[in-house]
């Protein structure tokens, strides 16, 4: 009798315990290389906002393995970033890599490549990241997608002249020239382009030499989290009584940073993938989702990019019944569509990069607080960089 009591508890103790006991080819392991300190410490909060919520919702059970996440701080430096995948895929042993930022991106995708494991890159903007490495999938956006279409909008509504102020480093680099591109096309005149150091930019200088070529539109980058800061110093210049008119990817009037701009922002256009005011029960919940678990936060696009990466983990394992090999997860990634908070999403089977819809947005002022209005959708839109080149 007590003997068979004991059997019972030890098997019960033991059912309670697998979670942590269990062994070590029945768990997935996701490395999540991100930035959360250092100058883009914002960007990486929010995809770690993203990818912790999805799995909040979803459990981390996935075709009876469970998954755990590592998460390293690669300091906003892509070097540190290199060394901490390294260690993520010998020490570790993780079978996916999560990653953030355009350097950091890069830095990793020989070791992708070399160790056969899928990078899905969650945060960065630069067409060229995904042919760095067959392993690597984007489920974040591309500067490009979001500079083309602000260019056509600019150029339909009588745009003429333009200086581009351009946050110094690859993703800015890209938003110029597509943009550039396509303003020329559409019959408009490049005036200058203003190069602004990455680290603890100063806008004040670049913007006193934008104003001095007398533009009738400027077109900016700033990555997010400086937003509101080109948005005081924009203000403080007297732009926004200047009649020059502010455009540029959805970047500039960031949703985490928009309640802390001033009103003078209210009519500034812009073309970007996700507002937090995007009109889907989905999005409503996702928001409301992101603020309780995060003090408030407002959920902004690059919090999608973490979501969404979890969500093609999920499907793939899914898809290959917990199987973990990078040629087969990578297949199963490939050509995956689904409903993201944002709209619509799939992932280029070609490619493997994100196809999304692009929304022209105008900063309005709702229940008291600034948002993104979408007045205009480009549906499927693909990364027009990589288009451009077949
Ligand atoms: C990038 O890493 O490419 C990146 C980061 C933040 C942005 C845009 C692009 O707002």
């Amino acid at each position: 009798m007590e003997r068979s009591f004991l059997v019972a508890a030890i098997a019960i103790a033991m059912l309670l315990g697998a979670p942590h006991g269990a062994r070590a080819q029945d768990v997935i392991k996701v490395g999540l290389v991100h930035s959360m300190t250092g100058g883009l410490a914002a960007v990486g909060k929010q995809a770690l906002a993203g990818v912790r919520l999805y799995m909040e919702q979803h459990g981390d059970v996935v075709a009876g393995k469970r998954i755990e996440i590592i998460v390293r701080d690669d300091a906003t430096v892509a070097d540190m970033g290199k060394r901490l995948a390294q260690e993520l895929i010998v020490n570790d042993k993780v079978n996916i890599l999560g990653v953030g930022i355009t350097p950091t991106a890069m830095a990793i995708a020989p070791l992708a490549t070399e160790a056969k494991i899928p990078e899905v890159v969650m945060v960065s903007g630069t067409s060229a990241v995904t042919e760095r490495s067959p392993y690597i999938v984007r489920t974040s956006f591309t500067l490009g997608q979001q500079s083309l279409a602000i260019a056509d909008w600019a150029a339909k509504n009588g745009s003429k002249r333009t200086v581009i102020v351009q946050s110094d480093w690859a993703p800015g680099a890209e938003a110029t020239a597509v943009f550039t591109d396509a303003y020329k096309r559409g019959g408009g005149e490049i005036l200058d382009t203003i190069k602004v150091p990455l680290a603890n930019p100063d806008f004040a200088p670049f913007l006193q030499r934008a104003k001095d070529a007398n533009p009738d539109t400027l077109f900016v980058f700033v990555p997010a989290g400086q937003a509101a800061t080109f948005a005081k110093q924009f203000v403080e210049r007297g732009f926004d009584k200047s009649g020059i008119r502010l455009i540029g990817p959805g970047d500039i009037t960031d949703d985490n940073d928009l309640p802390g701009m001033s009103d003078a922002m209210i009519g500034v256009v812009t073309a970007g993938l996700y507002s937090a005011s995007h009109d889907s029960q989905m999005n409503k919940a996702y928001v409301e989702a992101i603020k309780k678990a995060n003090n408030g936060l407002r959920a902004n696009f690059i919090s999608l990019g973490g979501y969404d990466g979890m969500h093609l983990i999920y499907a793939a394992l899914k898809k290959t019944g917990g199987k973990t090999d990078g040629d087969v997860l990578m297949a199963a990634m490939k050509g995956r569509a689904w409903e993201s908070p944002r709209g619509p999403i799939s992932i280029d089977p070609e490619t493997r990069d994100i196809i999304q819809n692009i929304y022209i947005r105008k900063v309005e002022k709702i229940g008291g607080e600034l948002y993104n209005t979408e007045i205009a959708t480009l549906e499927g839109v693909r990364d027009p960089s990589k288009a451009a080149k077949k």
